[in-house]
């Protein structure tokens, strides 16, 4: 299994929304799949709970997930399920740096502003922090989020520019502004329980979430822990 830490010290990075989409994908793979939800707000747990019936069976959120039992959930679980996510709240905060000690790999999502930037800074730079005094070392991404479809912003220009000149990897597959992705929230949906006529490019949508959890799972394959981690589908998604 692995563990894998959505993070990014600026509030409305879009670590929530990246959460849901890898999750809703990964279990749909057929993967089981659980969220911790360690954001004090509880949106992933309140949008689970308003799901009901139309959440995927295969995934569960596990709310109130605080610095005094982060680790206890994920030694209890690591194990038992294939991936198992972490929701950060937006702001520093001390499940930081203890989430990214459990974590096998980490996503920070980053929208294409300078702000957005200083947050993943620091994230990387914990990272760092981490690798040398502890010799831990975690493998971690960025996935741009919020991107517009149609054009190149120069602010997002910057961000990749600063991104590379620090040689940090950015997952060819951005997360797109898209209506769907804020509806699936607004409504307690999911983008396969929503409807084409309630929301535009909702294929557009699908298509964006599958290829980034294609190309997620290709990244954090070779850090997943379990002996039995992949049946043979997975090996095949990943190819
Ligand atoms: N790809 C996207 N397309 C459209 N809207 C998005 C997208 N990503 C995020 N949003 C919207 O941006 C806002 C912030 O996103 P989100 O809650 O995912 O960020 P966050 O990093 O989890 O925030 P916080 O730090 O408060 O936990 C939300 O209203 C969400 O619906
Ligand atoms: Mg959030």
């Amino acid at each position: 299994m692995a563990v894998l830490t959505f993070a990014n010290t600026k509030g409305g990075a879009g670590k929530t929304t990246a959460v849901v989409i890898v999750a809703c994908e990964l279990a749909r793979m057929g993967f089981s799949v659980t969220v911790l939800d360690a954001d004090p707000q509880l949106w992933i747990s309140k949008w689970h709970e308003r799901l009901g019936d139309r959440a995927p069976a295969s995934l569960s959120v596990v709310p109130y997930v605080t610095s005094a039992n982060l680790g206890q959930h994920a030694r209890k679980l690591r194990d038992k399920v294939d991936f198992l996510l972490i929701d950060l709240p937006g702001a520093r905060s001390p499940l930081l740096a203890q989430a990214l000690g459990h974590s096998n790999y980490v996503l920070i999502p980053v929208q294409g502003s300078a702000m957005d930037a200083e947050g993943a800074t620091n994230v990387i730079e914990l990272l760092q922090y981490l690798e040398d005094r502890a010799d831990i070392r975690i493998p971690h991404s960025v996935v741009l989020t919020r991107v517009n479809p149609m054009v190149t912003t120069r602010a997002l220009q910057s961000v990749k520019e600063l991104l590379s000149s620090r040689r940090v990897h950015v997952l060819s597959t951005p997360i797109i502004e898209r209506a769907a992705y804020r509806e699936v929230f607004g409504y307690g949906q999911t983008l396969y329980s929503i409807t084409s006529e309630s929301v535009s490019n909702l294929d557009k949508a699908q298509q964006n979430a599958q290829t980034l959890a294609q190309e997620v799972l290709r990244r954090i394959l070779p850090y997943s822990s379990r002996g039995d981690r992949t049946k043979s589908e997975t090996l095949k998604l990943s190819a």
